[in-house]
């Protein structure tokens, strides 16, 4: 079995901005990987990388075995890469999940209704199959009782959890979290956090950027730390947290514990 992600090489430009330099990853399969680094350290756009939402400059991206947003082509003996078409990174992003920072649900659909959406429109459920889906999903973050309520009418734990239930509707081989928990309030974050480690248990690929570093030790099969474009180490949360090997991972947990 192959890898559930493997990052090979990674470059990122932004114009002649240097962002990601030179990235080796892998996650297997059901593991749970744990980004940390400061600020602009490029935590971001390797997440946007795994998932097409940014395309690389060099290196490889493989998800499920499937090289992201490219395709090889034998030419004459020689195989050279061509960009996938749109219809084909749609279907490639649609088996990974992803929950940012900012919620982003519809706010003139209620919770059921934000997680129904994609598997009709995307995956092509009938609303019947759709909504059983996802008043599963609801009832797996604890959201049973709130599922005919407007995001308005949701604080912003409970909409997070909403925005968890709705990448979960897709099914997803893989989820990826950016900071879920970085705009709640300081007493929210621990029901996402729940929520998150549920899934975990579950089995579910995750990588995760976060700055919860008590998450990272607990959760965490994995944790990478990452500082000006590059990967400077990796390793189990208890040895990279409590003993890093290198000055620059010391010098940030100095600051954030
Ligand atoms: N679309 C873009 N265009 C130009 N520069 C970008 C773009 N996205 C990110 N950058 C730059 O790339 C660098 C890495 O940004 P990124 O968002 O990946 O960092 P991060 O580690 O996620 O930071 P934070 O902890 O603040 O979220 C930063 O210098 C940022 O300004
Ligand atoms: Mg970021």
């Amino acid at each position: 079995m192959t890898a559930m992600i493997e990052a090979v090489g990674v470059h990122k430009f932004f114009g002649h901005l240097h962002v990601l330099k030179g990235v080796d990853l892998t996650v297997e399969r059901g593991e749970v990987c744990v980004v940390l680094g400061p600020s602009g350290s490029g935590k971001s756009t390797l997440l946007r990388c795994v998932n097409e939402l940014e395309q690389i400059s060099a290196g490889r991206i493989t998800v499920d075995g499937e090289l992201m947003g490219l395709r090889e082509v034998v030419k004459g003996g020689a195989t050279v890469l061509h960009r996938r078409t749109d219809k084909d990174i749609a279907r490639q992003r649609a088996k990974i999940g992803m929950v940012f920072q900012r919620f982003n649900l519809f706010p003139h659909m209620t919770a059921l209704q934000n997680v129904m959406e994609a598997p009709v429109q995307v995956l092509g459920l009938t609303k019947a199959k759709a909504r059983e889906r996802a008043l599963q999903e609801l009832e797996r973050v604890g959201l049973a009782d709130r599922v005919d309520h407007y995001p308005g009418q949701l604080s912003g734990g409970q909409q997070q959890r909403v925005a968890i239930a709705r990448a979960l509707a897709m099914d997803p081989q893989l989820m990826l979290f950016d900071e879920p928990t970085s705009a709640l309030d300081p007493e929210l974050v621990g029901e996402v956090l729940a929520v998150m480690r549920e899934l975990a248990d579950s089995g579910m690929t995750m990588m995760v950027v976060t700055h919860e570093v008590g998450f990272a030790r607990e959760v965490a099969d994995q944790v990478v730390f990452m500082d000006e474009g590059e990967i400077v180490e990796r390793g189990a949360p208890a040895q990279l947290i409590d003993t890093p090997r290198h000055q620059r991972t010391r010098d940030f947990f100095a600051k954030v514990l």
